[in-house]
């Protein structure tokens, strides 16, 4: 089922999940069109260009996900379309509608038109589980499935811009596939973590690093707080100003499970490549709550000095280990939890 030669669009290329998804396209044999926002900024370039295969089989798009023409430059030509660039924040924003809705929302319509437009073959649009939690009046004694919305009155009530703005965009996108008859498949990524391709973190990184470093304890001089990270240059700097209130943060509205980053680029190619996949992806190595990850990673590293929560953390969420089953029936096998942070950690420490 190798499309091999084959031209595809990948939209928010620059950013953690799209670079692990162009690394593996190219290392597929897929030709790809990338787009970054900026093709000056070489913290978004550079890590492409350096990728095996980019030199003959990548070409980067400087794109504005609300500049249908920008879109529709670098669409023009390809056989499928990975829609992955939105804006990706569990914190607060100024302005909801600027920073969140409008590049979701509008930005998915302008890619999907543009798909429709020149000929596009198949869309993968990355949404996410928080198009599927919070939804607090799903079944207590039922395992959440694809068939799980997130509840949009409670989101709004909460201030929960960013489930809003995934649920918005999904919902628009299959509206459209419907109307329009634009062949669109969705992948719903757990907590995204492992190695990292870009020299920016994404938000579940950040999540990540506030656990380690908001407790870090230095044994030598015995001193609680001191950051590990202190040291990292650039960009990631600006990290450390606000972490220490991450620490006891539970993720009640946005985790759901875990996922590896290279799980998640080969579920989207799995669903690119299979037609006979169809509609949602939960994509997360198992249904489990943030507690569990917390208790996992203070079990792996003891010398963060991690703060125990109490275990359930998502009020109403069963534990089950086959959350990703219709990835899992097209081949996937998910990487372990375990292995996920061991990654995550080490490619923070290496940075
Ligand atoms: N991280 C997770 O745990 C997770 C879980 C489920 C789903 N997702 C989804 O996965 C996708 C990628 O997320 P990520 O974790 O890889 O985050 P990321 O590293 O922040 O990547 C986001 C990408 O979108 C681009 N983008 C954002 N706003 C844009 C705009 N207005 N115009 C053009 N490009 C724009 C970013 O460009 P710049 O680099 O220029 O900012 C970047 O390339 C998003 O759709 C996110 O909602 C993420």
């Amino acid at each position: 089922m190798s499309k091999q030669g084959e031209v595809v669009c990948v939209t928010g290329a620059s950013g953690s999940i799209g670079s692990w998804v162009v690394k593996l396209l190219l290392a597929r044999g897929y030709t790809v069109h990338g787009t970054v926002r900026n093709l000056k900024d070489e913290k978004e370039t550079k890590h492409l260009e350096a990728l095996e295969g980019a030199d003959s089989r990548l070409r980067l798009f400087q794109i504005d996900l609300l500049d249908y023409d920008s879109l529709a430059a670098a669409i023009n030509g390809c056989a499928g379309v990975f829609h992955l660039a939105s804006p990706c924040s569990v914190d607060q924003v100024h302005d909801p509608q600027k920073e969140l809705l409008d590049p979701a929302i509008k930005g998915t319509l302008n890619v999907l038109t543009a798909a429709k437009e020149l000929g596009v073959k198949r869309v993968v649009v990355t949404s996410s589980i928080s198009s599927m939690w919070p939804c607090p009046n799903w079944p207590a004694d039922k395992i959440r499935t694809e068939d799980c919305w997130t509840d949009i009155e409670y989101c709004k009530q909460n201030e929960l811009w960013y489930p809003i703005s995934k649920t918005l965009a999904e919902k628009a996108a299959w509206e459209f596939s419907k109307e329009k008859g634009l062949d669109v498949v969705v992948v719903n990524p757990g907590t995204v973590m492992g190695p990292n391709i870009p020299p920016n973190l994404n938000a579940s990184m950040v999540m990540l690093l506030r656990l380690l470093q908001a407790c870090y304890t230095d044994h030598a001089s015995n001193e609680r707080g001191k950051s590990l990270f202190s040291d990292i240059p650039g960009s990631l700097n600006l990290f450390s100003v606000s972490l220490v209130a991450g620490c006891t943060e539970t993720y009640q509205d946005f985790f759901i499970g875990s996922v590896h980053f290279k799980d998640v680029a080969l579920a989207h190619i799995l669903v690119y490549e299979n037609t006979s996949a169809t509609g949602r992806h939960m994509c997360v190595e198992a249904l489990s709550h943030y507690g569990d990850f917390v208790a996992k990673v203070a079990e792996l590293y003891p010398e963060y000095n991690i703060p125990s929560l109490p275990r359930d953390t998502q009020p109403g969420l069963l534990r089950a280990k086959n959350g990703g089953k219709k990835l899992m029936d097209l081949g996937l096998e998910f990487i372990p939890m375990e292995q996920i942070i061991r990654d995550a950690v080490e490619s923070l420490k290496s940075a």
